[in-house]
């Protein structure tokens, strides 16, 4: 049995936080909003807590867990090595969407690092991750709060499709801000390399940090984020991403949906509010409009709700239109990349 709880993601009632918190302290799992996405909470020094994580989500064991923590002091007793950067990176994007991968110390488990020697750790900015971390009183370790292979939860409802039934207790604080996980960044070797791009962009990392590398994945050296080998941010239906000038985008679809009509099948057109209007009069089954090209921290925002509504509607060829990789643009076309399962069609 599950129980969900509206709660205030601004002032949250004081009741929900300690009823949250004390399952946390008994080792059970709790469903909380940050400004990325939801996540699936557990003591983090508790190793057989962090365990029913992956249970509960279906997650690869090789795949470790983010540490969320409250404030500064938190995260000495966690990692090794917390120099210059960490501390530059901290005070420039704490709290919010930037995940530091540190040495880890001893007494994060193995059952949370992977077994890996770093551990990654974030200090999220929302009112109620906060001060559900801050009344447990331990570094909460807190993967997205979908079934694996899902795309990440946006919305309590998310979190409730896909766990009810498995946790006790979902803390529903509406829709988040960012919508795209944090920027995974790695500063165990000599340059910060970005892991996975998300909610800060590696334009605001460089101003703070200078040069800073991304990780690029080859056939012979997997990804340094585990995670990232997966197929995740996964509709059911086939994604395509198109790539190139909006015109030829344009005519491509309207092809692609004739094509796909002819073969019965049930078509998703997921864009900007600039082709929106062009690709509505080819009547496909859906068509969701991420927002203006002009303000992608919306596109961002909106993402994971357009391929969660893929699946609900059955849409089995979903038509995405790519956009620039400026800013939040490079996070948003890595989540479509990973949802294409690399079907990536260049105009
Ligand atoms: O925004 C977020 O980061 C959300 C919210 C809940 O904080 N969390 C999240 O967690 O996206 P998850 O588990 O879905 O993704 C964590 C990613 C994975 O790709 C994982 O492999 C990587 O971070 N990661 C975690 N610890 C790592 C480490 N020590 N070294 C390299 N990659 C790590
Ligand atoms: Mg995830």
């Amino acid at each position: 049995e599950t129980k969900r709880v509206y709660i205030d993601s601004q002032a949250p009632e004081s009741e929900y936080i300690e009823e949250a918190a004390e399952l946390i302290r008994k080792g059970q799992l709790v469903a909380f909003p940050t400004e990325t996405v939801y996540g699936l909470g557990a003591n983090a020094l508790d190793a057989q807590a962090c365990a029913e994580i992956f249970k509960v989500k279906g997650r690869p064991q090789d795949n470790p867990l983010i540490v969320h923590v409250s404030n500064f002091e938190m995260v000495k007793s966690l990692v090794t090595g917390w120099g210059e950067l960490a501390e530059r990176c901290a005070r420039a994007f704490w709290p919010g969407p930037l995940t530091l991968v540190l040495p880890k110390t001893p007494i994060i488990p193995e059952t949370v690092s992977a077994g890996l020697n770093s551990v990654g750790i974030r200090m999220p900015n929302h009112p109620v991750a906060l001060a559900l971390i801050e009344k447990a009183g331990v570094p909460i370790a807190a993967p997205s709060a979908n079934l694996s292979g899902k795309p990440s939860p946006t919305n309590g409802i998310h979190v409730w499709k896909d766990l009810q039934g498995r946790i006790p207790l979902i803390l529903d604080g509406g829709a988040c801000d960012v919508g795209v996980e944090s920027t995974v960044l790695d500063l165990t070797g000599e340059i910060p390399c970005i892991l996975r791009p998300g909610g800060i962009t590696r334009e605001r990392l460089e101003e703070v940090l200078g040069k800073v590398s991304v990780d690029h994945p080859s056939e012979n050296q997997p990804p340094k984020a585990p995670g990232m080998k997966y197929r995740h941010y996964a509709p059911k239906g086939d994604l395509y991403l198109l790539i190139g000038e909006r015109e030829k985008i344009l005519t491509r679809i309207t092809d692609e949906i004739q094509n796909a009509h002819t073969r019965l099948k049930k078509v998703g057109i997921i864009c900007t509010l600039e082709s929106a209007s062009d690709l509505h009069s080819q009547l496909p089954e859906l068509l969701f409009v991420l927002g203006s090209e002009e303000r992608p921290d919306e596109v961002a925002a909106s993402l994971y709700e357009g391929l969660r509504l893929c699946d609900e509607q059955g849409i089995d060829i979903i038509l995405a239109e790519g956009v620039s990789k400026n800013g939040i643009g490079f996070a948003i076309m890595n989540r479509l990349e990973k949802a294409s399962g690399q079907k990536i069609w260049y105009v």
